[in-house]
């Protein structure tokens, strides 16, 4: 059935002005400067702030949790996932570039929720896999690619498991898309997770172990 005039009119304007991508709420503390320090080095994988929004929410969800972070970068996702997290949480958030890292402790140091650990990923994983986390955003090598069953296993029940970047990237090198295409099929087959794929910002896919 078609919608009244009224209807039509006013439907456009609430998606316009109300349901956009702008992120209305305040950005964490440090972003700006850290966002800057970011641009003034050059690194150019940063995570993007509608992800970054995102995991502040998902965050917010696990009072009292264990996060990690695999790919600490500068630390532009990382302040938004303290921004989420309440004072009973703590996050281990690793990178195996240290002058990345060094922008990050430069802004977030200071705070006693954070643990910034410069090493490999394979090597952290390796020596942790016993550890158990109730947030995961794995967003390096490790725990995407290569080491995902050892880090999907490091999930707690209940526990979240996100990852961007699934959907086309013009940075993607020669066959990336197959591996992306790999690692969708694979988490589908997980009987012991609930799975979400989100066609929006560069591709998110939220996890959850049963
Ligand atoms: C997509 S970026 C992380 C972006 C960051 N989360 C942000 O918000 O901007 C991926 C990171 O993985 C790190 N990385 C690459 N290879 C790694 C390895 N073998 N071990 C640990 N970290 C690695 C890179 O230094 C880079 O900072």
């Amino acid at each position: 059935m078609d919608l009244p005039f009224y209807e039509q009119i006013r439907l456009p304007i609430y998606v316009q002005k109300m349901m956009t991508e702008k992120i209305n709420q305040a950005f964490p503390k440090s972003y700006a400067e850290i966002n800057e320090a970011t641009i003034i080095s050059g690194f150019s994988m940063a995570s993007d702030v509608q992800t970054c929004s995102l995991l502040r929410s998902l965050a917010a969800s696990k009072p009292g949790g264990k996060f990690l972070e695999l790919g600490t970068g500068t630390g532009l996702s990382t302040s938004w996932i303290l921004d989420g997290m309440d004072d009973e949480s703590s996050l281990i958030s690793i990178d195996n570039e240290p002058n990345f890292l060094k922008i990050a402790n430069q802004f977030l140091g200071d705070d006693k929720r954070l643990n910034l650990i410069t090493t490999d990923g394979s090597d952290w994983v390796e020596e942790n896999k016993q550890q158990k986390f109730d947030y995961i955003f794995a967003n390096t090598w490790h725990g995407k690619y290569l080491l995902l069953d050892e880090v999907l296993s490091m999930l707690n029940k209940g526990g979240i498991y996100i990852i961007d970047d699934m959907l086309p990237q013009s940075n993607w090198p020669d066959g990336h898309q197959e591996k992306a295409i790999n690692l969708v099929n694979y988490l589908n087959t997980r009987v012991d997770l609930w799975l979400t794929k989100q066609v929006w910002a560069t591709g998110i896919i939220i996890v959850v172990k049963k």
